[in-house]
């Protein structure tokens, strides 16, 4: 079973989100070896996630905020998430960490609101170009795991993670396969320390047509986190065939 979670990030409007949806749609996937979901911009959620009933794909939030309900200006709790459909959220996102200033701890909250609400949290770490130069890799992401997993409870619980470089979002400088390989191989073994679970960890970060494969079959990597290719009609759906054909 390979996951291929498509970002949307802000890439797309609300009507640009629907006519992409509806092209996906029109395609046959294999539903018996791929877990598919589309993170749509929150306009489009709602839309999106009527046209996916009883589809193979399924529909995730790019953000949630960890208070239930109440005076938050701007904000969408896991919880009305969780009631319009979302069945997962991306949470700790590269792009809500340094743009937004989201803080581990945040990070932590809202893996529980998911947990709260019955959301899969898709967890995302990954290191900067600076931690990288400063071989500070394994310190930032143990970081990141640290602050989400030290005490929480995930029995019963689905998660997952995303392996995202900083520096391989959006450059086209993507992880080598080899590299995302050790990387999510040792993020696994630091997992043991917390759950028994078997948590699955996907590689994100300039993933296209050409590059899927070489991660894809790599023993420790689970499937992918497709940012702007996914919002190119063409590509991704020839991205997915790629994948297909494994
Ligand atoms: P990218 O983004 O595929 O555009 O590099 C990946 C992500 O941020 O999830």
């Amino acid at each position: 079973m390979k996951y291929i979670f498509a970002n949307w990030k802000m890439y797309l409007d609300f009507d640009e989100s629907n006519i992409l949806m509806n092209r996906l749609l029109q395609n046959d996937f294999d539903g018996d070896s791929l877990v598919m979901a589309i993170f749509p911009t929150t306009l489009a959620f709602t839309e999106i996630e009527k046209a996916t009933r009883e589809t193979l794909w399924n529909v995730g939030a790019q953000n949630v905020a960890w208070v239930e309900k109440g005076a938050y200006t701007g904000a969408i709790s896991a919880h009305m998430l969780a009631s319009a459909g979302a069945k997962y959220a991306l949470v700790g996102h590269s792009e809500r960490r340094y743009v937004f200033g989201e803080k581990d701890e945040d990070v932590r909250k809202k893996v529980e609101a998911c947990f709260d609400a019955g959301i899969i949290p898709v967890l995302c770490v990954g290191e900067t170009k600076e931690d990288y130069a400063d071989d500070k890799r394994q310190y930032r992401i143990k970081k990141q795991l640290l602050a989400v997993f030290d005490g929480l409870e995930t029995k019963g619980r689905d998660i997952l993670i995303a392996y995202e470089p900083v520096w391989a979002i959006g450059t086209g400088d993507a992880a080598t396969p080899a590299d995302a390989e050790d990387v999510i191989g040792w993020i696994k073994k630091e997992l043991q320390d917390f759950t028994k679970q078997e948590i699955p960890v996907l590689y994100g970060g300039s993933v296209d047509k050409k590059n899927v494969v070489s991660y894809i079959e790599q023993d420790s990597i689970d499937g992918v986190l497709v940012g702007h290719v996914s919002t190119q009609y063409d590509e991704f759906v020839d991205l997915i065939r790629e994948i297909e054909k494994q």
